[in-house]
């Protein structure tokens, strides 16, 4: 599928309203050369997060030490806390190379818990691993399950079984659990309720992917999520890690890293910030932080599109929502990333499930000309997103001199929102040059299941590891 042409489309619309579509188009644009010198700057970013000075981008070491070759078997919990849903799994590793069965069960994250306390945070997870727990093995008397814990946010390991918190991501605000172990709380939990778990390993959704992909396709090199946030991981050798040289490790040993490049630009030297993006900031919970991902994740692409439509009511009074109650487009983050999917999946010819939805979520009824001139707001958020997604992905590609390979993507922007696979081809063809003959060589494809398989297979690899006695 093809992105839409708009030409021809707009010919009812009146010239004050076009005038906004153009600014917005200047706004929202992000054309060749500035893909280009973003990916410059995401290169020089890497390497210097990978220093023990480190810089913008944590580039945190994960201590998954390679990949796993499709003889792990055993049966794993794994506990997938990604931001907007949680997820409990268990997952049997069988003795059929690569192959294994899943059970699962998806609980929705209380809005609330991401600016509760930390009690209620845990207590949540033990509740929703207790019901798992009760009903798939009702009276059964269990050895210790091993969990494979996948906590997407950026967290210091020493140790591939603990994390401590750098700092929350994607809205959460909980206090009293930034700069600690994650993994002593959740196990002080586990034994409290009599739960028979033990947290084996932490992963990053990231590095599931990663780990996930690789097992079932060997082109795989890098695990991407493009979902409630962004982030990527991808395989280093310690001999190219200097914030490991003191550990005296063998230099070709392999390490996934982390690269949390949400953070990637929180200079703001390089990225096309418009001024929505600088209202997200400030009145986020952590403003100056996530740059990148505050213009291209899941969580922020519908409040951009409410802050430009609510820049026009306060800027050009009258010119739009004639007459309309406009109070509920004044609340922040009334509008996730499913309603912009909607309106751009709307056949631009009569654009009635945009207005059904603008009726029902928003209470308000547009003309036919501020129709068009949303969905072309949409396209442009949603185009602008995919286009900066791509340079995280050719930026590790450059830093590891990877000419072809595949990258397994994971997340609800990259799975359901329109277009953005080949809006964020179509950026990887202008920022790695090929020709228009050439076929892509870095393909973004849908991944394996990261945050479950992949963390059963991280926490199988780590006990392998146990066992023999070289962690
Ligand atoms: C945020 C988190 C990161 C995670 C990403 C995708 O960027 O900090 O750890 O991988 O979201 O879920």
């Amino acid at each position: 599928k093809h992105p839409p042409s708009r030409k021809g489309s707009m010919h009812d619309v009146p010239q004050n309203l076009l005038q906004q579509i153009k600014d917005f188009e200047e706004r929202f644009t992000v054309d060749q050369a500035t893909l280009k010198k973003i990916v410059a700057h995401f290169v020089k970013e890497l390497e210097k997060g990978l220093t023990v000075e480190g810089g913008n981008i944590p580039m945190n070491v994960t201590w998954v030490l390679g990949f796993p070759d499709g003889n792990e078997q055993g049966t794993f919990l794994a506990l997938d806390m990604g931001g907007t849903n949680l997820r409990v799994c268990e997952i049997t590793l069988t003795d059929a190379k690569g192959a294994f069965d899943i059970t699962q069960s998806k609980y929705k994250m209380p809005e609330e818990l991401r600016t509760g306390t930390a009690e209620e945070l845990w207590e949540y997870i033990a509740d929703c691993l207790q019901q798992f727990i009760e009903f798939h093995h009702e009276d059964e008397n269990l050895t210790k399950l091993p969990l494979g814990f996948t906590f997407s946010y950026p967290a210091t390991q020493d140790y591939i079984d603990h994390g401590v918190l750098q700092r929350w991501t994607k809205g959460f605000d909980i206090d009293g659990v930034e700069g600690e172990d994650v993994v002593p709380p959740l196990e002080a939990i586990l034994k409290k309720r009599g739960l028979p778990i033990k947290v084996a390993a932490l992963i990053n959704d990231t590095t599931g992917t990663l780990i996930a992909s690789s097992y079932t396709d060997s082109d795989m090199k890098i695990g991407c999520i493009f979902g409630t946030g962004v982030n990527a991981a991808y395989m280093e050798d310690v001999g190219s890690v200097p914030k490991l040289a003191h550990m005296g490790l063998p230099a070709d040993m392999p390490v996934a890293i982390n690269c949390e490049y949400g953070a990637f630009d929180n200079e703001r030297i390089v990225l096309p910030l418009t001024k929505y993006d600088e209202i997200i900031d400030r009145d986020s919970p952590r403003p100056g932080q996530q740059a990148f991902e505050k213009m291209t994740a899941g969580l922020y692409l519908g409040e951009i599109f409410r802050l430009a439509l609510v820049d026009i009511l306060d800027s050009h009074p009258g010119l739009i929502f004639k007459e309309q109650d406009t109070s509920k487009l004044r609340k922040p983050y009334l509008l996730d990333a499913s309603f912009l999917a909607n309106i751009e999946e709307d056949p631009y010819e009569n654009l009635t499930e945009s207005l059904e939805l603008f009726e029902r979520e928003l209470n308000i009824r547009p003309t036919q000309p501020e129709l068009e001139m949303v969905r072309r707001l949409a396209e442009l958020i949603g185009t602008r997103a995919a286009r900066l997604s791509a340079c995280g992905v050719a930026a590790i590609c450059t830093k590891k001199n990877i000419e072809s390979c595949h990258v397994g993507a994971d997340g609800s922007v990259f799975t359901k929102y329109p277009h953005f696979k080949a809006r964020g081809a179509q950026a990887l063809r202008e920022i790695l040059d090929w020709a228009p003959e050439e076929k892509d060589k870095v393909t973004i494809m849908a991944a394996e299941d990261g945050s479950g398989v992949g963390a059963a297979l991280i926490a199988a690899l780590t006990l392998k590891r146990v066992k023999a006695g070289n962690l």
